[in-house]
């Protein structure tokens, strides 16, 4: 039985916008390629399969997927650079969405430039080609590495001078710029959110700059101690991963005329690892935080926002977020806490 014939009706995307009231005069079937299965894309194909049933979104990575993701429902073998079986993936599924999570991050990025670059720029060349042809709406995840030294960096707003100076960093303005020109030049619908540092408990760090805000969590739980790659006061907008993948999907469902703009800042809370470690604290009695200052990310780190603009996200789509940094202490420790630390201290 064909995958669609399955959701009786189909899904009309304006009731997908948690609208009780459509006026939609056609229903659109939804078939949605989620591509990247790592920290971030796992938690994005749980949400996406729920929201639009697991036998509507198909999943594709280079990577062997993780048994609950494999066994989740459809996932394919698809490497970004190969552009054939791309197009076969959108043709053969007729897929209609497609978000993008293939790439190289930014402290993996600078120790394997060429790979980032054909990953992140050649690879997102190969995907704006094929959604432009078939008529799919993109989502592409950019990041605060997209602004460099010479951007304002508290507050950074959504359009300021962009001179990155990773190969992550401007691979993601290249991605911003290249989706806007083919929103102007071939009406692809591109959508784009700057994410934050996302911070998770289910899932490994891919190898970004703030991996250390996931990693102290893990280590507190287990040991009451963190040795930290970035020195103490080193202040980064930071985001809890349900709220990034909330914005992911309210962005790609927002009515195309309430967008005023293709790349949007989104933002949760700032701060630096000293404060991250006070809030730990009150949890897991005795933790000690230590620094080993690692001088690739530290750069990269002093290179980047402090703190995020995101009126324009909140002003044009309703962006609010939910997680505050006592709210992401809470959970993330609760997450790993159970036989732990963490336990025996509540
Ligand atoms: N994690 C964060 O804090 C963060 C912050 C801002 C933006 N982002 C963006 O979100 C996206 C996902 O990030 P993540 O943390 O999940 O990254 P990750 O490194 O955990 O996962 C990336 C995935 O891309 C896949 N991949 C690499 N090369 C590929 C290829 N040639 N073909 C197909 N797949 C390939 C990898 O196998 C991996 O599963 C990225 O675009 C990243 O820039 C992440």
């Amino acid at each position: 039985m064909r995958r669609f014939e399955e959701v009786p009706g189909g899904f009309c995307l304006e009731t997908l916008c948690a609208s009780s009231f459509c006026t939609c005069p056609m229903l659109l079937f939804i078939s949605i390629l989620c591509r990247g299965l790592g920290q971030l894309g796992v938690g994005l194909a749980n949400l996406l399969r729920k929201r639009f049933g697991k036998d509507n979104v198909i999943l594709s990575d280079i990577r062997k997927p993780p048994d609950h993701v494999f066994d989740g429902g459809p996932f394919i073998y698809s490497d970004i650079l190969d552009d054939k079986s791309l197009r076969e993936v959108v043709v053969n599924n007729r897929v209609t969405w497609l978000f993008h999570y293939s790439a190289l991050l930014s402290a993996v990025g600078e120790a394997n430039v060429p790979l980032a670059r054909a990953v992140n720029i050649t690879g997102l060349h190969n995907i704006l080609d094929v959604a432009a042809e078939h008529n799919v709406r993109l989502f592409v995840p950019s990041t605060i590495g997209a602004f460099g030294p010479t951007s304002p960096r508290n507050p950074t707003p959504d359009l300021c001078i962009q001179r990155p100076r990773t190969i992550y960093g401007v691979s993601k303005v290249h991605a911003e710029l290249m989706g806007e020109y083919y929103y102007y030049r071939y009406g692809l619908d591109f959508r784009c959110l700057r994410y934050p540092g996302i911070i998770s408990a289910d899932s490994q760090p891919g190898g970004g700059t703030t991996d250390y805000a996931i990693q102290i969590f893990h280590d507190a739980a287990r040991n009451g101690r963190f040795e930290c790659t970035l020195r103490a006061g080193t202040r980064l907008p930071m985001m809890y991963i349900d709220d990034c993948l909330r914005a992911t999907l309210e962005v790609m469902e927002a009515p195309a005329e309430s967008l005023s703009m293709r790349t949007y800042n989104v933002n949760a809370m700032s701060f630096t690892p000293e404060e991250l470690a006070q809030e730990v604290v009150k949890h897991v009695p005795g933790f000690q935080i230590t620094y080993n200052v690692d001088s690739v990310r530290q750069a990269i780190a002093d290179s980047w926002p402090m703190s995020f603009d995101d009126s324009n996200a909140r002003k044009d789509w309703g962006w609010k977020h939910n997680f505050d940094l006592p709210e992401l202490v809470t959970t993330m420790l609760s997450f790993h806490g159970s036989n732990t630390r963490v336990a025996r201290a509540n």
